[in-house]
Formats: structure tokens, sequence, C-alpha cells
């Protein structure tokens, strides 16, 4: 039996922070699921596939491998799209803004569901999402659900891109991330909501370490 964190949550709350040192401080494999559909965003972007024609979508989908690999030197977690590594092309503005609705499309869903459980499967993992709890693993042992307040998730968001040279306009940062979250809670299939059974940590006056601290709390229990 594979041992399952689910961390799910709204954007910039801090999941894939947190994931990634929870993942390390287990010895689990870290699943970025966003990163699949923003890897199937870049994709349709890049092909200039239309993307409210589902069966290209799809066929698109179908024809990428999208993977996670570690970069040997800095330990960092790559994604890549076939051969291409697409770590950085992923978290563009464009990306962000299109990949909500890439994600709303059920059928893409259903596929990503799958692949998300079959590396579920053959490995102990933390998985973070916005439907990892609710639909991809119910039976987890343990899931969280990440959230802060708005202002603090765009702050947050606005350093990393930052750091990756990106120039931020923190209203417009704001407005974004809003839209995204409206888009992710609102729509038809697999909304974003904590499942029944996770616990709640709002992350809004607390760090990184302290998230993580009390994660590890509940998992010793
Ligand atoms: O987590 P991240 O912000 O990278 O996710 C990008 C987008 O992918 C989300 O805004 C959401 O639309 C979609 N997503 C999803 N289900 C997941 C993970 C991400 O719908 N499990």
């Amino acid at each position: 039996e594979k041992i399952q964190v689910t961390i799910d949550g709204p954007a910039g709350a801090g999941k894939s922070s947190v994931s990634k040192i929870l993942a390390q401080r287990l010895g689990y494999v870290y699943i970025d699921t966003g990163a699949m559909y923003r890897t199937l965003t870049y994709s349709a972007i890049k092909e200039k596939v239309d993307f409210s024609d589902i069966d290209s979508i799809i066929k698109l989908l179908t024809s990428i491998e999208i993977n996670f690999g570690l970069d040997q030197e800095t330990g960092t977690q790559k994604v890549f799209c076939n051969d291409q590594d697409v770590t950085d092309l992923i978290r563009s503005p464009e990306v962000n803004q299109k990949v909500s609705i890439i994600a709303a499309i059920l059928e893409v869903r259903n596929i990503m569901v799958l692949r998300q459980r079959e590396i579920a499967q053959n490995n102990n993992v933390v998985m973070d999402g916005r439907d990892i709890g609710t639909v991809v693993l119910p039976n987890a042992k343990y899931k969280f659900y990440l959230t802060a307040s708005l202002e603090e998730r765009a702050k947050r968001r606005a350093k990393e891109l930052e750091a990756k040279g990106y120039k931020i306009d923190l209203e417009k940062l704001i407005v974004e991330i809003k839209t995204r979250d409206n888009m992710d809670t609102q729509r038809e299939y697999s909304p974003l909501k904590p499942a029944s059974d996770a616990i709640i940590i709002d992350s809004s006056k607390i760090n990184l370490e302290q998230v993580i601290g009390s994660i590890i709390n509940y998992i010793k229990e």
C-alpha cells in the first residue's frame, strides 16, 4: 500500500513550496498536478490549437508525455513535455491566463486523473492540486487544504515571478489570481473545494516552516 498525501488549495497558497519540502523530508515523490494542466496549455498555445476545439485538445494531450525529473545540479524539479524542458515556459503570464479554460474541460480532466492515479499507485506521493483529495485520491491517508488571504497569495506569487525576472503589477496580479480562483471554484467538473475529511490550514499569518511543521505533526500522530 502506497502512502498518499494530498495538498489542495487556491493559487498562490504555497502548495508547491510546501509539497516540495514535505516530499523531500518524507522521501516521497512530489507530483505537481497544476504543472500537468499548464504543460497542456503551453502546448496548445504553441501548436495554435483552438481552445474550444475539444477533440484537438484531447488529441494533443494524448500525443504528449508529461514527465517530472530532478535537475542533478540544483536538485530542483523539472517538468518535461516529451523531451522539452518546459519548467519555466509553463509559468508564463499567458499560460496563467489560459490554464483554467483547459482545466474546465471534462475530457481533459479524465485523462489527467488517470495519469495522476497511476503515479500514486506506484509511489508514495505528495500530490498537490485542486481536486486531489476530492477526486483523484479520495482514499488518501493524509489530506490537507492550504489557503491564505488573496492579498497574501498575490504578494507571494509576485515575489516568485519577480525572482524569475517578470515585472509585476500587484493590482493586476490580484485580479488575475481572483479570476483564476473563481473559474476553478465555479467550474462544473471537479471544482476547487476542501475534501470533507481534509485538514484546513490557513497560512496567511504563518510561514512556510510552520505550515510544514504542522503537516508533519498531523502525519506523525
Ligand atoms: O497549481 P497551479 O496554479 O499551477 O494550477 C494551474 C491551474 O491548473 C489551476 O488554476 C487550475 O485551473 C488547474 N488545476 C486543476 N486541477 C488540479 C491542478 C491544477 O484544475 N489538480
